[in-house]
């Protein structure tokens, strides 16, 4: 077993069939660990679930729709039960944005995002709050984003439902780890995956999905609050917001970017 997975026993992970949550699923995978892995697509979860076994784990999947609340909710609270768990990453996510001409984005692919990267994160997170919480034990992380910490010209809806989770993360954090909950904020950069790959710009200090899972589970292990990376692109982030807003603006709408709207629909 890995050193520092040797008091996690049981960890849940939503969007593992693709990208960072299978790169996850595979860096915690190893003997006396139970996966929960969550994703829609079976046939690639089926995939995920076999490496992580074939690493030794114990593996439990379950292809649900992050959308569907009660599904969440009855599955999360049966295998919790079963398996208490220790570190949950809502991870699941996808994007959506506007190519170079387009002034607004379909209200229908915004109403869709925000039902997968807001809702879908709520799902996975509100049912476990009240078990982790009366045991006194265990972690809450989510995956957002640094196109959470300034809104983009090309992803406006992608932008509003990051920085929702950012500042969820960021509010429930206070009160949970007073009872004995760690509360993380993932922040990646840009990662090579099939999301990332749809997005045509530039896209500086790019990480593996391999590489940014070994970051997020060092980070998350150290039981940091934000686990943000890479350093130089989160830096410099942070000091957009420094700037003057309509300065900002001229400079990032100089950058070129296509973001395809998304097909997914409520
Ligand atoms: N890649 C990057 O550069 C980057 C940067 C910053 C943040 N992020 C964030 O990282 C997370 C993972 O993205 P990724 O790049 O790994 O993308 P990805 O390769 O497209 O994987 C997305 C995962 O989310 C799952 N998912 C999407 N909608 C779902 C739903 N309604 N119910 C259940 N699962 C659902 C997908 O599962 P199915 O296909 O099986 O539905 C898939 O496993 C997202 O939250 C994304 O916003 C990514």
């Amino acid at each position: 077993m890995h050193p520092e997975t040797r008091h996690l026993r049981t960890v849940l992970i939503t969007g593992a069939s693709s990208g960072i949550g299978k790169a996850l699923a595979l860096a915690y995978a190893a003997p006396g660990l139970c996966l929960i892995l969550i994703g829609r697509n079976a046939e690639r979860l089926a995939d995920t679930a076999q490496q992580a076994m074939r690493q030794g784990a114990d593996v439990v999947v379950g292809a649900i729709d992050v959308r569907d609340r009660a599904a969440m909710s009855a599955w999360i609270a049966e295998h919790d039960k079963a398996h208490p768990i220790d570190l949950v990453i809502a991870n699941a996510g996808i994007t959506t944005g506007l190519a170079p001409g387009d002034l607004t984005e379909d209200p229908e692919a915004v109403r869709a995002i925000l039902a997968t990267n807001l809702i879908g994160v709520l799902n996975t997170i509100e049912p476990l709050i009240a078990p982790m919480t009366a045991r006194g034990h265990g972690q809450i992380a989510c995956v957002g984003s640094i196109a959470g910490l300034h809104g983009l010209h090309y992803a406006p809806a992608y932008c509003m439902t990051k920085s929702a989770v950012h500042a969820y993360m960021e509010s429930i954090r206070g009160r949970l780890e007073k009872r004995g909950v760690l509360v993380s904020l993932i922040i990646p950069g840009f990662v090579k995956t099939p999301l990332n790959d749809s997005i045509d710009t530039f896209k500086p200090f790019e990480l593996s999905d391999a590489k940014a899972a070994a970051l997020i589970r060092r980070g998350l292990t150290r039981g940091k609050a934000v686990v943000a990376f890479p350093l130089p692109l989160y830096l410099l982030a942070r000091f957009g917001r420094l700037l003057p807003s309509r300065f900002y603006d001229k400079i990032m709408t100089g950058v070129s970017a296509h973001v395809p709207q998304t097909q997914e629909r409520i």
